[in-house]
C-alpha cells in the first residue's frame, strides 16, 4: 500500500536570532507540508528566511517555536543525539557550503552518515561508489574536498545527501556551481529518486532551470511562505 502520510510537516515556526542586542525575527510563523514523490521549489529576496528554514527542517537548528514532523516524529522534541540520528536516517540535507567532511575523501564522505549509522564498510563504500558514479564523479573517489572543484564538491555533497536512501531531500542553491548540463544531469538523478524511490524534494533555489523541474514553487518573504502560483 502506498505511503499516504506526508514525507514532511512543518507547522508555525518561529526563529528568532539574538546577537547582542540585535533580534532578528527570521520565521514567523511558517507552515509546510511536503509530500512523498513531490518537489517543491522555494524563492525568495536575500535574509527572507530560506536558508534558517531549511537548518530547522533539516533538525540542524532547533527554532524558537513551532514543530517539525519527519517520519513520525518531531524533531524540535529530540535531544540533539537523537536528532542527529534520526536526520541521518531520514533526511538528506544540502547547504549552501561546508557539506563536506574536509580531510576525507570524497568516497569516505558518502560513507560516512552510513558508517556512523553502523553500517559496515564494504556495503558502506559500494553505496559511495555507485553514488559517486552517478553524479560523474568515479574517478575523483579517492580525492579530498580541497582538491575537488566547486562543482565537484557541490556533488559530492549531494551524493553524501542521498546515501542513506532518505525520504526528503533538503537543498539550498544545490546546482550553484554546476554548468548547465551537469545541473541538467543532477537533476535528472534526483527526479528519478523521486519517482522510483518517493523521495520528497524540497529545493531552494533562484535558478529557473531547477525550479522549472519543481510542482510546487513557494516564496518565502519576510519570513513567511506564501503559494507563489
Ligand atoms: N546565526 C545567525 N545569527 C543572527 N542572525 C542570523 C543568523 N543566521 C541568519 N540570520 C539573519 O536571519 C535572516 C535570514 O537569514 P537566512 O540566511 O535564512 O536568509 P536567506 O533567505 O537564506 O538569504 P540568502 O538568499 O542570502 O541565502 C537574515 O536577516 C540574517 O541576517
Ligand atoms: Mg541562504
Amino acid at each position: 500500500m502506498e505511503d499516504t502520510t506526508p514525507a514532511l510537516q512543518a507547522r508555525d515556526l518561529h526563529q528568532i536570532y539574538q546577537e547582542r542586542e540585535v533580534e532578528t525575527v527570521a520565521l514567523r510563523g511558517t507552515d509546510l507540508v511536503v509530500e512523498p514523490a513531490s518537489w517543491t521549489s522555494i524563492m525568495g529576496p536575500s535574509g527572507s528566511g530560506k536558508s534558517t528554514l531549511l537548518h530547522v527542517l533539516a533538525g540542524l537548528l532547533r527554532p524558537s517555536a513551532g514543530s517539525v514532523i519527519v517520519g513520525g516524529k518531531d524533531l524540535t522534541r529530540l535531544d540533539p543525539g537523537e536528532r542527529a540520528r534520526h536526520r541521518r536516517r531520514h533526511i538528506g540535507v544540502v547547504m549552501q557550503r561546508d557539506n563536506l567532511h574536509p580531510l576525507l575523501n570524497a568516497r569516505a564522505n558518502v560513507a560516512l552518515p552510513l558508517r556512523l549509522d553502523g553500517q559496515r564498510r564494504r556495503r558502506a563504500y559500494q553505496r559511495a561508489d555507485l553514488l559517486l558514479a552517478e553524479v560523474g564523479l568515479a574517478d575523483r573517489s579517492r580525492h579530498r574536498p580541497g582538491q575537488l572543484s566547486g562543482g565537484e564538491a557541490q556533488r559530492v555533497a549531494i551524493a553524501t545527501a542521498l546515501a542513506a536512501r532518505p525520504r526528503v531531500l533538503l537543498a539550498d542553491e544545490p546546482t550553484g556551481e554546476l554548468d548547465e548540463a551537469m545541473t541538467e544531469r543532477v537533476l535528472d538523478l534526483l527526479d528519478d529518486l523521486r519517482k522510483r524511490e518517493s523521495l520528497a524534494i524540497l529545493t531552494v533555489t533562484h535558478n529557473p532551470q531547477v525550479a522549472q523541474r519543481a510542482d510546487r514553487r513557494l516564496v518565502m518573504r519576510d519570513g513567511k511562505v506564501d503559494d507563489g502560483d
